[in-house]
């Protein structure tokens, strides 16, 4: 897998004029189980997350409120996203090494994830990541 198999997902939108709504399911919107979501929110400015790759993790990101950049590189080429839309996500499968950057004032990343939390399934030096393609 590498940085072909991400991909921007446009998700259901629900319009209705009491406000919108969006809604995600398992292997049907986005291509894995969902096992955890988390998210980030109080994010400083200026500040960068991620900086690391998964062994096996799938994970799905959507921007729930603002906007920030992800940049994915699958140690032959690299890519940046821009997500600033709460029905947008971007899918990234495993082994892509990623980073958050230019988070928005007030913004929320919410992350969906294939597994439960696993330190073991991180490279979080760039060097092995590379090693191990
Ligand atoms: P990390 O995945 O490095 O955050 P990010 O990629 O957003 O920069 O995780 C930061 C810390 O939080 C790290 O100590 C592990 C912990 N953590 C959990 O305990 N459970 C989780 O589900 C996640 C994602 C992180």
């Amino acid at each position: 897998m590498g940085l072909y198999d991400c991909k921007i997902i446009n998700l259901p939108k629900i319009i209705d004029n009491r406000g919108n709504l969006t809604f995600i399911e398992s292997n049907n919107h986005i291509p894995f189980d969902i096992q955890r979501v988390y998210y980030l929110y109080d994010v400083p400015g200026g500040a960068e997350r991620g900086g690391h790759a998964h062994k096996i993790l799938h994970q799905f990101i959507i921007a729930i409120s603002g906007s920030f950049d992800i940049l994915l590189d699958d140690g032959f080429a690299k890519k940046t996203y821009h997500l600033n839309r709460s029905y947008i996500g971007l899918y990234i499968c495993p082994m892509i090494w990623r980073e958050l950057g230019n988070f928005s004032s007030g913004s929320v990343c919410m992350v969906l994830a294939s597994a439960k939390y696993d330190e073991c399934d991180y490279y979080r030096n760039y060097n092995d990541f590379l090693r191990k393609l």
